[in-house]
């Protein structure tokens, strides 16, 4: 049997040499590795081979075999250059395909620049949080609706006893109480990261992400709130986009305003995706006083502003992107994303 197996695959790798065309090529591989060809029945013989050396002569046909699939796919693939008859040596060769940044990637990279230009500094906090950092700490009233189950995922978890339930956090405003835990005033921080909440439709994703703007000191005021509004409108945006402001309220700043800006795809006229042609970027306003308290910040002598943004949001008001529907962005198709 031993014998046998070398003398085929002897006899194959001596065809499969002097072999010239990828026709003949697939004639050996059929003759020796077909249905019924050589190594093929004399791999079916091993079920004759005495016990004791069947283990041996099982090895030794599967190295034939795979010597033999291993020379046809050389030969094949010497043959195919040869067949070439000219090959310019000077022809710049075929680039590898090279990705890039997804663009909420690249947005909270500009983000980050924007706000780091004027002493803001870049944080991020978990995004598994506790209830206490992202309502209870925030003022929020124990009933309040962004604590229900169909609004935020909460972890099916033991509670802690200080700080409640454990949940996704909902907005980036969980990272103002652990940024006046981490730092005393002055505190300029900008927290940019991913939140989760129960939603899907053109507008909004389950998984999103916002960037929160914090800063406290002495004698902060809202026209500093204002100046940095106008700040990043302009080096964001561009000069075309227009701001504005509306009086509004949030459980943990006092007063409270919503910031939108005109759309970009209507410029202000109604469509589909902004309604009304303003979109909302998301809230801003001074710091309460029990949230600095909270913060273990004395209210007498500090004051500050916030501001909460949608990252998706904002990048879509961005000039020339025109995003009809934002679950698009995370749907990891290539078609969407080369366009970028
Ligand atoms: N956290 C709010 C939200 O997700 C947005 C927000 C409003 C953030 C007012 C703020 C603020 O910092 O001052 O809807």
């Amino acid at each position: 049997m031993r014998e046998e197996i070398i003398n085929c695959k002897n006899q194959a790798l001596a065809q499969i040499m002097s072999s010239s065309d990828s026709n003949e090529l697939e004639g050996i591989r059929i003759a020796y590795l077909g249905k019924s060809g050589k190594l093929t029945s004399l791999i079916k013989g091993i079920k004759d081979v005495p016990e004791e050396d069947r283990g041996q002569i099982g090895i030794l046909i599967n190295q034939a075999k795979n010597t033999v699939i291993e020379e046809i796919a050389n030969k094949k693939n010497s043959l195919s250059i040869s067949s070439r008859k000219w090959f310019d040596p000077t022809i710049p060769g075929i680039k590898p395909k090279v990705g890039h940044l997804h663009l909420v990637t690249s947005a909270i990279r500009e983000i980050s620049d924007v706000f780091e230009k004027i002493g803001f500094v870049r944080v991020r906090y978990p995004e598994v949080e506790w209830d206490y950092y992202a309502f209870g700490g925030l003022n929020f009233p124990v009933n309040h609706p962004a604590r229900d189950d169909w609004e935020t995922f909460f972890v099916d978890t033991i509670e802690n006893s200080k700080y409640g339930p454990m949940l996704l956090t909902p907005h980036t405003s969980s990272g103002q109480l652990r940024e006046m835990e981490r730092a005393k005033p002055p505190i300029r921080m900008i927290n940019i990261a991913k939140c989760y909440r129960r939603q899907s439709d053109v507008s909004h994703t389950q998984m999103f992400h916002q960037f929160e703007g914090l800063v406290i000191d002495k004698g902060i005021s809202i026209v500093n709130l204002k100046g940095t509004l106008d700040y990043f409108a302009k080096n964001f945006f561009g000069n075309n986009r227009v701001a504005r402001i509306r009086p509004y309220h949030f459980q943990f700043t006092e007063p409270s305003f919503e910031v939108d800006i005109s759309c970009d795809i209507c410029q202000g006229k109604g469509c589909r995706l902004c309604k009304e042609g303003w979109l909302e970027i998301g809230g801003a306003g001074m710091v309460h006083p029990t949230v600095l308290k909270n913060g273990g910040i004395d209210p007498n002598k500090y004051s500050g502003f916030a501001f909460g943004w949608g990252v998706e949001r904002v990048l879509m008001m961005k000039s020339g992107l025109n995003i009809a529907d934002l679950r698009l962005l995370y749907s990891t198709d290539l078609r969407f994303l080369k366009q970028f």
